[in-house]
């Protein structure tokens, strides 16, 4: 039942009786809508003369049919059926089911269908609209003062019908037949189907999106609460597709954390750019197999180019592989598992072969302070626990106790290396610890989860120098690029490496030797989504300018944070500040967890817990495109209120 109330049709005086009377000649009876947009009369009879004004130069099956694809695009059931049955006069029934379940194949003229194409962007995507639109109706036969006309009345129907959708206007029963109506109302073809789910998620995607930079960080809801809310068996029987969508939204919109806002500092974690998120969405609405080249050609060609885009930016070697995971956890698995068979091949070894029973034992080298994702690859490889290396005060891999500790290897070898240091931010000695290791025939794997992309700023980059000497590399798009989660990236210097732990041949798969890797030969998955799509949006989106920029930008922004909050009494920064990351204390282990928490419960922002060097602290990373200057001080008056109050 629609908000507004009609008023009932027994009292209509003066110009709104006119307008009854009218509804009462063309439809038999006084249209809800009418009802409740001739509240304002003086307004319903402007509407009416537009429509009018418009219709009155055209053909009436042309502006039916114009109409029609307009309501198409609106999903307006009103317009749909009301013009459905002023249809009837000057199209046959048949046909007309026909063209309401798809105009492109109903076997209407060259023209009309181009016309009907035009009029249904017209209510879908005319800000995106252009010369050459239009230049497709010059071509199809239409002169200027038609296109215009077709151009208002698919306007003057947006007009109408939004109005109509915006008040939740009740639909009045239709005289039509149920097969007509089904078809009208349906719009089948040509995604009919998938209209009203996707135009709902789109609706929530952007109260999502709009909400982030004022809405709490944190999640209001728990997930046993939801869990709770929501358990029940699953119904036997489906529901509306747009409903599913609609109560999704409902469901998770309070459990959901604001990890696309500003003041998001969590873990390492990026934002979503828009040229990424929406080149996701096409990545789902294309839904391809990003496996095989011969298979996605076009996935197949973006990633070919993502890659070398990626290696150029990060200055690593032209011609590496460069494979798109999940994250950086099986990135590393991916730079690990080329490794293992690498230094195994150099023992002698077969491993494919013989499996790692009996094989030569690998001495597999990491920091002290490497990230856990390094270990869980080593045990997923059956490599066992690596040998840990110790680490400098700001987490960086000691060189000198590296090369001690490599002294003592015999036999096959990894070490691993990181490009920024989860606490610190910190970089691993590359240079020299690269020396080292290669002098000892070891293969270089560097875990550059977020740090990795610092390679691309001239202003980072000596941080890291050296670095294009290791053997692979592990990084996040899904991190310090801000592409929607999930992306990870493998790259290994010698491609056929990859290929030989990857690699694959079945009697189904088409390969062509000559031709560049197919996708599943570089990553553990062959099945898998186009997520080279959105890389490559975001760095076309950004350039190599926009992607330096990102970057320093990221960096500025945790510059300042620790600026302003070692100003604060009693905050102490316990990191050199030299990439994205922060680390708090706040005083003794239990006064920085008290305030901590205090900072967690304001809810202006998020800053993970942790502990580190032996000391509780509060973690800071910068990781979202969208931090700006009023982030950075509204995260400072947050942390400070913490510290107030704590006094
Ligand atoms: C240094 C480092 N390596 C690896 C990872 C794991 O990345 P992902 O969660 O994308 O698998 C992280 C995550 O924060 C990290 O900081």
């Amino acid at each position: 039942m629609a908000i507004i109330t009609a008023p009932s049709q027994t009292e209509p005086t003066g110009l709104t009786a006119r307008i009854y009377a009218q509804d009462i000649d063309d439809l038999g009876y006084v249209g809800s809508h009418t009802r409740v947009l001739a509240l304002n009369p003086e307004a319903y009879a402007a509407g009416d003369a537009l429509f009018d004004a418009v219709s009155s130069s055209m053909d009436k099956r042309r502006y039916e049919l114009v109409t029609l694809a307009a309501s198409l695009g609106l999903q307006s059931k009103h317009c749909r059926l009301a013009h459905g049955a002023k249809s009837l006069e000057v199209i046959d029934r048949d046909a007309l089911v026909r063209i309401a379940r798809d105009y492109e194949s109903a076997g209407l003229s060259p023209a009309e269908v181009e016309m009907m194409r035009f009029a249904e962007k017209v209510s879908t995507a005319a800000s995106s609209m252009t010369d050459a639109d239009s230049q497709r109706l010059r071509d199809a036969g239409f002169d200027d003062r038609e296109i215009v006309d077709i151009t208002l009345a698919a306007a003057a129907r947006n007009y109408f019908s939004r109005a109509i959708q915006a008040l939740a206007i009740d639909v009045d029963p239709s005289p039509l037949d149920d097969e007509l109506q089904q078809a009208l109302v349906s719009g089948t073809g040509r995604g009919g189907s998938y209209r009203g789910p996707l135009d709902r998620a789109h609706a929530h995607a952007l109260d999502w999106l709009d909400s982030l930079p004022t809405r709490p960080v944190a999640p209001a809801r728990t997930a046993d609460e939801i869990a709770a809310e929501i358990d029940s068996a699953l119904p036997d029987e489906g529901a509306d597709d747009t409903d599913v969508v609609d109560r999704l939204a409902a469901i998770c919109e309070p459990g959901l954390m604001a990890i696309g806002s500003g003041r998001f500092f969590g873990w390492v974690m990026g934002g979503t750019l828009p040229s990424a998120l929406a080149a996701d969405w096409l990545v789902s609405a294309w839904d391809q197999n990003a496996a095989m080249r011969f298979a996605t050609p076009a996935t197949a060609a973006i990633e070919q180019v993502t890659g070398r885009w990626i290696l150029e930016l990060l200055g690593l070697p032209a011609g590496s592989a460069v494979g798109f995971t999940t994250g950086a956890t099986t990135a590393n698995l991916v730079g690990l598992a080329a490794a293992r068979k690498a230094v195994l091949d150099a023992a002698g070894w077969d491993l494919d072969a013989d499996g790692l029973s009996g094989s030569p034992r690998i001495t597999v080298l990491v920091g002290d302070e490497r990230h856990a994702s390094v270990d869980l690859a080593l045990r997923y490889l059956g490599l066992g626990a690596p040998v840990t290396v110790a680490a400098d005060e700001q987490g960086r891999i000691r060189p000198e106790a590296l090369e001690a500790a490599l002294e003592n290897v015999d036999g096959p070898a990894i070490v691993c290396l990181q490009a920024g240091n989860l606490h610190s931010g910190a970089f691993d000695p590359m240079q020299r610890s690269i020396a080292a290791a290669h002098a000892k025939g070891a293969w270089v794997h560097v875990d550059g989860a977020f740090g990795l992309w610092a390679a691309a700023s001239p202003r980072y980059s000596e941080r890291l120098r050296g670095i294009e000497g290791a053997d692979s590399w592990a990084t996040d798009a899904h991190k310090t690029l801000n592409v929607p989660y999930d992306c990870g990236i493998a790259i290994v210097a010698r491609a056929a490496a990859a290929k030989t732990v990857f690699g694959l041949h079945t009697s189904y798969i088409i390969h062509d030797d000559q031709a560049p890797a197919d996708p599943y030969e570089k990553v553990p998955e062959m099945s898998r989504r186009a997520r080279e799509i959105p890389v490559w949006a975001a760095l076309s989106a950004l350039g190599r300018t926009g992607t330096v920029a990102l970057v320093e930008g990221l960096a500025a922004n945790a510059r300042a944070l620790a600026d302003g909050l070692s100003l604060l009494p009693g905050v102490e920064v316990l990191n050199d500040v030299v990439f994205t990351q922060v680390c708090l204390s706040f005083g003794s282990d239990e006064r920085t967890r008290r305030v901590s928490q205090r900072v967690m419960a304001d809810g202006a922002v998020w800053m993970s817990g942790s502990h580190w060097r032996g000391r509780d602290i509060l973690r800071i990373s910068v990781s979202n495109w969208t931090t700006d200057a009023d982030d950075v001080a509204a995260s400072v008056a947050a942390v400070a209120r913490a510290i107030d109050a704590e006094a």
